[in-house]
Formats: structure tokens, C-alpha cells, sequence
């Protein structure tokens, strides 16, 4: 939708004054016929138009310190990360999975640990690294038994902030994500072999203590530790693998980004779908990857959203990914066929190339010149999250290098 639909239709009123409604008359030329304004007018008219500036002032501090009142409101009592700028609120914790240091500790140490896979040859982090901004860095991931998935992985930082997650949503919940995860193809462990393996990990000696602190479960105890409790474990960790005080956060990031902030709300319209402290309204939006140029499916394109629902409304809809590290993550979307940011910045300007009724009128062409489009990439780029994850332990990838560009 373009912005200036957004505005509220201008309308005349009768109490409009002569002056005001100059401007309508260009539009749509009502009946006022201005005459030349003497000087007095002239200075009338710009004293209401400081005056009118400082009122839009006053509200605007106004907004900016009920917006950092909530936002000490809303860290107040949090202690498991710092405060980050650019974030305005800790992420909500479950009450079936309160936060606790023992837990979180537990769950470090869990999402590094390759023995949760089927066969030993990864852990979550493999396919989360440092090194891809906490991807993998492949076009799609390989998953347990070098079977390839149908995705790209995403980034956890701030994953936390998702209500439900993957590219589709499909889970409500990081405690759901994690079992996913570890009973799917991407640890291989399968539905049925899930609580064997979470017992054994349970009893081993170097985290029975752990589990005993985090869960109450007794080393060599009837109790066993359960799949449910490491993924609590797990999704306990992940909440605090939180992203904020980046250069576009503490207002370090030079003079191209703030020009690509400034398109990035306003001409480019991206701050449609992605807006908010991750910059994802956290809806599901068909913008065509995947089609052909004709602007039809492509062979075998990936429904997303629609598997879910079953409606066929939404099929070939993803969740908008948070933009937060980005300039990281290359190949971009939910099937990396994109290899570079730039490239990512100008098809979703381009409008993508869906057509028919399933185009999501949100995402409309706009053109970019080519500094226009630096300037938007420079924004990104200054998105860059300062934290990495603490790697415990050998995290050396079953694959050595990144795939070849798509
Ligand atoms: C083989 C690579 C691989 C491994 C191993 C892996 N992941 Fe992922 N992860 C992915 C891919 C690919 C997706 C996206 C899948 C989709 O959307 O269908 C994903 C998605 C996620 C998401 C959702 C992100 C979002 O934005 O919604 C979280 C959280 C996550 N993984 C955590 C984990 C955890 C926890 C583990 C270990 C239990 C794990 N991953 C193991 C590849 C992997
Ligand atoms: C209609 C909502 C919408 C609008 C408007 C929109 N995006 Fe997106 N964006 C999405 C969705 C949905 C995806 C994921 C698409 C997929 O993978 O199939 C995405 C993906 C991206 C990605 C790739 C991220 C990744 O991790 O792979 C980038 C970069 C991006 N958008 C930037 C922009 C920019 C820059 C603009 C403005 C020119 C913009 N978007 C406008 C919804 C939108």
C-alpha cells in the first residue's frame, strides 16, 4: 500500500480558513479565492506555523518518553541478559518454562552437544554458527544422514520475539521448535527414539547434576529426564540470544544507512511487512520467491504457509524474517536462491515477481536508483547484531565450506 493512501483523505471542513484550503484548491479546487496576503497575515501565518511545529514537537517527546517509560517498565526485573538498545521489551517467558541460571547453563551446553543427533554428527549449532550470523550458510540445509532439507536456516538471534516459529509458523512455541528440531530431519532422532535418547543424555554423568538442578530429576533416580525438558533447556538458552544495540540502535551508523532508514520507511515501503523492534510484523506474505518470471508457481515450489492452514488462501506465503544481522546471512530467503544482499534489496523493490490474485497487495514496485538501493543495503548492514554465541566443545561442521552460490 503506498504510504500516502495511509494518510487520512484531506477533506474541507467548514471551519477550513481561506488559507488552508490554498492547497485543496490545486487538488480539487473549492471555492476560495485567495487574496494577496498582507504582511500582517504572512506573520499569522508563520507564528500558527511554529506554533503548530512545537505542538508536533511536544507530542513527539511526549511519545518518545511513554515509549521509554514502558520500555524501563518492561526490563524491570530481568536479569538474564543486559538491557540492549533498540529492543523495548525482554522476550515473554512462558509460565510452563520459567527462566533460571541453572537452566539456561543447561541449555548452552545441550544446544552445542552433537550427541543429541541421531548418528553424533551435529548439534543445533551446526547449522546456527557464528561465522554465517548464526546460520549455516548454505543454500538449504543438510540435515541428519546428509539429507538435504527443503530450507534455508534462518537466524536465532532475537528468535525469541517469533510467536510461533519456522518460515511457516508451524510451531507455536520454542519448546515445540526445539523437539521438531531434534525428532525431525534436522537431528534425525525420530518420534520414537526420542525419550530413550533423552534419558541417556540425561544419564550421563557430566549433566546429571545439571538436570538435578534445573528440573529436580535425581542422578540415578526412577525419574528420567524427559524430551520435553531439554527442550525447555534449549528455549530457555534461546531466550537469551538477544539482539539490539546495533549501530542503527545506538544511532552510530553514518550518513548512507540513515538515508536507506529514511527509504526503508518511507519511498521503499518495507517497513510495511517489516516493522517493530525485529523488523517483522510477524505475518505471512506471498512476494513470489519461488515463481517463475511468468509470474506463476514454479515447478515444485514450496506452499509454506498454506501446509499449515490447509487453506489454500495462503499457500506459497512465508513469515517475514527479521531483518536484524542480515548483511550475515547470505543466500537469502526461504529457499536461498538469492546469493547477495543487494540482489535480496532489489527483488523485493521490484515488487517480486507474484502475479494474480495470490500478489500480496503490500509489496508493490518501487524504483530504485542504483545509489538508492547502496543506501538501503547500507541500512542493513547496519543492522549487524554485536553478540556471538559462547561455542563449547568441537562444532566442526559435517560440511567444511559453504555451498557454492546458487
Ligand atoms: C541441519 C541443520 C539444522 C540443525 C541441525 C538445526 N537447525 Fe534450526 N533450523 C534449520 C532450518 C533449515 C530451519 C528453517 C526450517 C523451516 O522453516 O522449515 C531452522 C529453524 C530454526 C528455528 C526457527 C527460526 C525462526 O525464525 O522461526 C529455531 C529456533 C531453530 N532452528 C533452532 C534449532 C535448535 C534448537 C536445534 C537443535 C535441536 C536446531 N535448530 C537444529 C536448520 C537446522
Ligand atoms: C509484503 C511484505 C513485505 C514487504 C513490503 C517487504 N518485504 Fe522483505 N520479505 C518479506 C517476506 C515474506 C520475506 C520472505 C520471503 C521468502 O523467503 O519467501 C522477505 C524477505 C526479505 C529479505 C531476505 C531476508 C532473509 O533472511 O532471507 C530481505 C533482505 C528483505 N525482505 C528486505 C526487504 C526490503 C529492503 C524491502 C523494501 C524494499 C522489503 N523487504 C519489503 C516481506 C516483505
Amino acid at each position: 500500500m503506498k504510504l500516502s493512501r495511509l494518510r487520512r483523505p484531506r477533506r474541507p471542513s467548514s471551519t477550513l480558513s481561506c488559507a488552508a484550503s490554498v492547497g485543496l484548491m490545486v487538488i480539487g479546487g473549492w471555492g476560495c479565492t485567495p487574496s494577496k496576503p498582507s504582511v500582517d497575515e504572512k506573520k499569522t501565518a508563520s507564528a500558527a506555523e511554529a506554533e503548530a511545529e512545537a505542538a508536533r514537537e511536544k507530542v513527539m517527546r511526549q511519545a518518545a518518553e511513554a515509549r521509554a517509560a514502558a520500555a524501563d517498565k518492561a526490563w524491570d526485573g530481568w536479569t538474564h541478559t543486559p538491557r540492549l538498545a533498540g529492543l523495548s521489551a525482554p522476550p515473554a517467558v512462558p509460565d510452563s518454562n520459567p527462566m533460571g541460571e541453572e537452566k539456561i547453563a543447561l541449555g548452552h551446553r545441550l544446544f552445542m552437544d552433537k550427541r543429541l543427533s541421531k548418528d553424533g554428527s551435529r548439534s543445533c549449532y551446526s547449522c546456527h554458527l557464528n561465522e554465517y550470523g548464526n546460520t549455516d550458510g548454505q543454500q538449504k540445509a543438510l540435515g541428519a544422514g546428509d539429507k538435504p532439507l527443503t530450507r534455508n536456516s534462518p537466524t536465532i538471534w532475537n528468535v525469541a520475539y517469533h510467536s510461533e516459529l519456522y518460515w511457516d509458523g508451524r510451531a507455536k512455541s520454542l519448546e515445540a521448535q526445539a523437539l521438531g528440531a531434534w525428532r525431525g530431519g534436522n537431528m534425525g532422532v525420530g518420534a520414537d527414539n526420542l525419550a530413550a535418547k533423552a534419558a541417556e543424555i540425561g544419564a550421563l554423568p557430566e549433566y546429571a547434576p545439571a538436570f538435578s538442578a534445573a528440573f529436580g530429576v535425581a542422578p540415578g533416580g526412577e525419574a528420567k529426564v524427559t524430551p520435553e525438558m531439554i527442550a525447555q533447556a534449549i528455549s530457555s538458552y534461546e531466550r537469551t540470544l538477544l539482539c539490539g544495540e546495533t549501530p542503527h540502535d545506538k544511532g552510530t551508523s553514518g550518513a548512507a544507512a540513515t538515508r536507506g532508514w529514511d527509504l526503508f520507511r518511507g519511498k521503499a515501503q518495507c517497513a510495511v511487512c517489516h516493522n517493530g523492534d525485529n523488523f517483522s510484523d510477524g505475518l505471512y506474505h506471498n512476494v513470489g520467491v519461488g515463481f517463475d518470471v511468468d509470474g506463476s508457481p514454479g515447478e515444485g515450489a514450496d506452499i509454506g504457509r498454506g501446509k499449515v492452514t490447509k487453506d489454500a488462501a495462503d499457500n506459497y506465503k512465508f513469515r517475514t524474517p527479521t531483518l536484524r544481522n542480515v548483511s550475515a546471512t547470505a543466500p537469502y530467503f526461504h529457499d536461498g536462491s538469492v546469493a547477495t544482499l543487494e540482489e535480496a534489496v532489489k527483488y523485493m523493490a521490484s515488487g517480486g515477481v507474484v502475479k494474480g490474485p495470490s500478489a500480496d497487495p503490500l509489496l508493490r514496485p518501487v524504483a530504485l536508483s542504483d545509489a538508492e538501493v547502496d543506501d538501503l543495503v547500507a541500512f542493513l548492514e547496519a543492522l549487524s547484531c554485536p553478540g556471538s554465541l559462547e561455542v563449547l566443545g568441537d562444532q566442526a561442521a559435517p560440511w567444511s565450506k559453504p555451498a557454492a552460490t546458487p
